[in-house]
């Protein structure tokens, strides 16, 4: 049964027209990452319902096993990343993004293999609402990918970064779930750091990474090609990486 809007939320259609947008560059033959979230989510469910009414022949990558299972429950054909090589186009949600399109991710703790996969892609598109725009990255906890072992030792190495950065606040917390410390699908943990604003993106994610226990952050730096914001309304703004935010494209959706 196809998806419809009459009866979602201005949120769900912000997101579904995003989505919308998304899917209107994909085509036939190709390697398709697919994201992780609720944004990410509608762009699956579009996905499976022109491969079924189209016959569109793609093949996905799973960035996390939550999308493995909505992608098999929708009869989306996925592969491996190493079976696939390079994807041609990778749709994945965001947390934040900044006029320069630098992403904060991994609100699903799934950032790691986001990462990769955004990495294997020659196109990264990111599909959001306005919720997501801000002036500077920060505001949105972020996401570290750790190793379990001296947990405690990281935690009180990425004090330390943060005390010599230009950041508004230094709260690292542990992500839990109900039984515990939440484990990713890399087997990690996932530390929060609560840090207001981000003075400089670039040299923070340089500096996190240079730690022994850091496995990867969820700042993703000059990696977005677009970002798509879709509105209530139905429609879409486009943002590309190598154009001003003032030139952006205005996009009205055909089946909004
Ligand atoms: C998961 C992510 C998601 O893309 C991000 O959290 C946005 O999720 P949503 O679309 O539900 O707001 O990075 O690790």
């Amino acid at each position: 049964m196809e998806t419809t809007q009459n009866t979602l939320s201005g949120s769900d259609n912000a997101k579904r027209a995003a989505a919308a947008r998304a899917l209107e560059m994909v085509e036939n033959g190709m390697k398709v990452g697919l994201g992780t979230g609720s944004t990410a989510a509608w762009f699956v469910r579009l996905l499976s319902e022109r491969i079924h009414r189209e016959g569109l022949a793609i093949v996905g990558v799973a960035t996390s096993s939550t999308t493995v299972f909505l992608a098999k429950d929708l009869g989306v054909p996925l592969t491996s990343l190493d079976e696939a090589g390079t994807l041609d186009l990778t749709v994945d949600g965001t947390d934040e993004f900044d006029a320069g399109l630098n992403l904060i991710k991994g609100g699903g703790a799934a950032l790691l293999r986001e990462k990769i996969v955004a990495a294997a892609s020659n196109r990264l598109v990111v599909i959001a609402d306005d919720s997501k725009r801000v002036a500077e990255l920060g505001t949105f906890p972020l996401p570290v990918e750790v190793i379990r072992f001296g947990v405690e030792y990281t935690r009180s190495a990425v004090l330390d970064v943060l005390s010599k950065m230009d950041v508004a606040g230094a709260q690292v917390e542990l992500r839990k779930v109900r039984d515990g410390a939440l484990v990713t699908d890399e087997g990690h943990y996932i530390l929060d750091l609560h840090l207001g604003r981000i003075g400089n993106p670039s040299r923070l994610s340089a500096a996190l990474n240079a730690l022994p226990g850091v496995v990867e952050t969820g700042l993703f730096i000059g990696m977005a090609d677009t970002v798509i914001v879709g509105k209530a309304e139905g429609w879409c703004e486009m943002h590309f990486r190598d154009a001003p935010m003032d030139t952006s494209e205005l996009m009205r959706n055909e089946d909004a």
